[in-house]
């Protein structure tokens, strides 16, 4: 049974990112007042215009819904603003990653201070939820205290605290706010458990997950436990990918397809490829080591799947000299830029070491991707060259480097390969085209699969 609406509280963001942003608008949709509130003037500008910051499918839509039904306003700052018209604040701002892999908890620690002072001239209960990806001990040790030192109110009886990690993948951000393999609910006490369980159980009434209760510092290691596993796995594929390659005849794909019938491993995330990049992955599994060695602990398996990770998009670059021998003036046009398909998100993306060595090896680029060239070209700026599409980027190029599947390349047949290319050389980095079809009709190189085919 759903709140009656008059009973349902309002809701507050601080920071409007993926998580932030999803958070907001899918509240929005299901009928809440939200306030997202953010300190950068043109996202929220943007925002308010029905314009999401970033490409995120089915993003848009619901935006512009939820402004339309006066359900969803972005404000600039005004932390005490939107804290004391408000009964719940999601706290979603970034936790970027320092050199040495630790995260930069400044954005917690300023977000936690101005709302412990929109909390001292508030008289009625409210709870404050981190929702930013943040290491175990952070909402007690730092959140905690800010707001009470700010507030000079009593954590647990005058107000709430929650920690309650996000799960959503980019490119299906919208659908994974609203749609939840289960909600994490760490709490300080059971009151503010029991409020942030209530707004779930409302939310996702009809379908409600499952909700696990816990600790705040639970809360906090559960997420870096799911995307180390989920890292780890892809670095244990693309280990035995490599394996493969040395034994004639074997294929990564029909390992992994087999090996994900077993229900103790799954089907998912087993795909071999240039690796895993993104804002999640590569940041959290980095703190998650760095956390753990100030614990006096070296998590062993953790740096084995960093240190695969960070040598798999290489491999790209050695296929190239295989194939090609020096790479001095020659063309290499590169297919995908994106870390994956459906966002136009170049971070820690596994193209740019690749683009990168290319580079220092005397090779000359052309890239396309189907959304993210304004990214690439704030990264890369003049030194490759940017194509309109997929066949300009193939043109005379002496070797092409396919490094995201997005679904317009899947498409894509041998004789666009041969038609448009110097010499047709394809190295398939994320195994999206058959060795069978493709073998046959031009020189073609696909990660994890042992030659000859
Ligand atoms: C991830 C988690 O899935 C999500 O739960 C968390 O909240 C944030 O981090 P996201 O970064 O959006 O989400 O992308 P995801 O789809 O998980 O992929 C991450 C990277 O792993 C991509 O670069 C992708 O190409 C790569 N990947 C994924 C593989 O190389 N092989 C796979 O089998 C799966």
């Amino acid at each position: 049974m759903s709140l009656a609406l008059e009973k349902r509280p309002k809701i507050s963001v601080i920071g409007t990112g993926y998580v932030g942003l999803c958070t907001a608008v899918g509240f929005a949709s299901k009928g809440y007042s939200v306030l997202a509130c953010d300190v950068d003037e043109a996202k929220i500008e943007k925002i308010n215009r029905g314009l999401p910051p970033f490409h995120e499918p089915g993003l848009q839509e619901k935006l512009s819904e939820s402004l339309a039904k006066g359900n969803l306003s972005g404000v600039v700052g005004q932390i005490d603003r939107v804290v004391g018209e408000t009964d719940l604040t999601f706290v979603a701002v970034g936790t970027p990653s320092r050199p040495d892999g630790s995260i930069d908890l400044q954005y917690i620690e300023s977000a936690a201070s101005n709302i412990g002072r929109a909390l001292k001239q508030k008289d009625t209960y409210h709870v404050t939820i981190i929702k930013s990806t943040v290491v175990p001990g952070t909402t007690q040790d730092i959140v905690k205290p800010a707001l009470e030192r700010e507030s000079k109110k009593r954590c647990g009886v005058d107000f709430g605290l929650c920690m309650s990690p996000e799960f959503l993948r980019q490119g299906s951000a919208f659908q994974d706010t609203v749609n939840a393999d289960r909600v994490v609910v760490g709490s300080f006490d059971k009151q503010s458990g029991d409020k942030l369980e209530e707004l779930y159980r409302d939310f996702y009434s009809g379908h409600v997950p499952p909700i696990i209760r816990t600790t705040l510092s639970t809360a906090e290691l559960i997420k870096y436990a799911s995307n180390a596993m989920l890292a780890t796995k892809i670095s244990f594929i693309n280990t035995i990918a490599n394996i493969c390659e040395k034994i004639p005849g074997a294929d990564v794909k029909v390992v992994a397809a087999a090996m994900g019938l077993d229900r103790r491993i799954g089907s998912l995330f087993l795909d071999a490829g240039l690796g895993y990049g993104g804002s999640c992955f590569p940041k959290d599994v980095k703190a998650l080591i760095a956390c753990s060695k100030a614990l006096g602990y070296t998590p062993e398996l953790l740096d084995a799947t960093e240190n695969v990770n960070r040598k798999q998009p290489l491999k790209a670059v050695e296929f190239c000299k295989q194939q090609l021998g020096t790479l001095e003036g020659k063309k290499i046009a590169i297919l995908g830029l994106a870390f994956k398909p459906d966002t136009d998100d170049m971070r820690e993306a596994r193209v740019i070491p690749i683009i990168n060595q290319l580079l220092k090896e005397g090779a000359t680029i052309t890239a396309y991707d189907p959304v993210a060239m304004h990214m690439a070209q704030i990264i890369f700026k003049n030194k490759i060259q940017y194509a309109a599409s997929t066949m300009q980027c193939l043109q005379k190029a002496d070797c092409c480097i396919l490094a995201t599947e997005w679904p317009e390349f899947q498409k894509l047949t041998p004789q666009d390969f041969i038609k448009n290319m110097k010499q047709p050389i394809l190295i398939d980095g994320r195994r999206i085209y058959d060795p069978q079809v493709f073998g046959k009709k031009m020189k073609f190189v696909a990660l994890g699969l042992g030659q000859p085919i």
